[in-house]
């Protein structure tokens, strides 16, 4: 006697019954990358399908996200004038405050979700204030301006706040901050388990935020640890963040799982640019069937345990899930 598996796959109705992980449009939100200027739509070399935008331009693609069904987005500003401490992101009239007004006047059932970080608007590329002794970034000094860069996303109508430099602290820093200023219903994503990764090259370019000099590796994770990876999204709820998240996403999937095993909060993974660019490289070469494999790769994010999506690839899926 075996067990014949086969039965239960005879045709695509007793296969969909069957079907233990679904995909649909709720599970995605998309990032969207702000220029300052008038009438820009630039694509990126090494991100084909993705684009720096001017706020004009954001705010048309936001209608056409929502007529395609995309409920949710993740605001990247490209500031022009960059410093050492990221000063347009602490100004009330900075570009991700001007989108933030703009958008919500325009499309006000878009949920937007803000990148808290200071990668994009210092000169330096770092996340956060540098410690010139230590040649790192300083983890106190930062969560300062950190609650500063919040407190204006929030009031600008930001829906959710999304700190992605993994500096220690910064959710019960957060928590605090927007509590103290009326905003105690604003939730918090954090960027929980963000790994030190190669697989974020295409990301600086679009966002214009390599470092000048070093790298991420004295605050982002090393790829190589498993228990750490689960005790900094563990923390991080303790500390009272609403949602977590493992990024990359595809290099991870053993951390997914590993993490919704260990938490009852939503869990939030970030298909990165540099897996967004293999596939679409390898598409385009014709070495695969890019809607399959594209689709194969959502899937396995679900199965692993993600609840949130967050990719370039949205629209795409969107597209093929109302083909099928
Ligand atoms: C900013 C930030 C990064 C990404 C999201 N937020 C870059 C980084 O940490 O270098 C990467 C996203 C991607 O690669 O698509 N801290
Ligand atoms: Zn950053």
């Amino acid at each position: 006697m075996f067990k014949r598996f086969r039965r239960l796959r005879t045709n695509q109705a007793i296969r969909d019954l069957v079907q233990e992980s679904i995909l649909t449009k709720n599970d995605f939100v998309y990032p969207l990358f702000i220029k300052n200027g008038k009438n820009i739509k630039k694509e990126i070399e090494s991100m084909p399908g993705v684009f720096q935008m001017s706020i004009d331009e954001i705010v048309k693609e936001c209608i056409a996200l929502e007529i395609m069904g995309i409920k949710a987005i993740m605001l990247f500003g490209i500031p022009d004038v960059k410093d050492s401490i990221g000063s347009d992101a602490l100004s009330e009239d900075g570009i991700i405050a001007s989108t933030l007004m703009e958008i919500k006047k325009n499309v006000p059932n878009m949920y937007i979700m803000t990148d808290l970080c200071f990668c994009e608007y210092t000169d330096h590329g770092h996340c956060g204030i540098i410690d010139h002794i230590h040649q790192s970034v300083n983890n106190d000094a930062t969560l300062e301006i950190l609650s500063k860069q919040a407190i204006i996303h929030a009031k600008a109508g930001a829906d959710m706040i999304a700190p992605s430099g993994m500096m220690d602290g910064v959710i019960v820093t957060l928590r605090e901050a927007l509590d103290k200023n009326g905003f105690k219903n604003l939730p918090i994503m954090s960027y929980s388990t963000k790994f030190a990764s190669a697989y974020y090259g295409p990301f600086r370019d679009v966002a214009e935020s390599t470092p000048s000099f070093g790298d991420r590796r004295s605050y982002q994770m090393n790829p190589a640890n498993r228990n750490e990876a689960i005790a900094e999204s563990i923390e991080d709820e303790k500390e009272g963040a609403d949602i977590l998240m493992v990024k990359p996403a595809l290099a991870y999937l053993d951390i997914i799982r590993d993490i919704k095993n260990s938490t009852n909060r939503p869990l939030a993974i970030y298909n990165v640019s540099g897996e967004y660019s293999m596939l679409k490289v390898a598409g385009n070469a014709g070495v695969i069937d890019y809607e399959r494999v594209l689709m194969e790769t959502m899937i396995a994010f679900k199965r692993a345990g993600a609840d949130i999506i967050i990719s370039y690839h949205a629209k795409e899926v969107c597209e093929i899930l109302d083909k099928n």
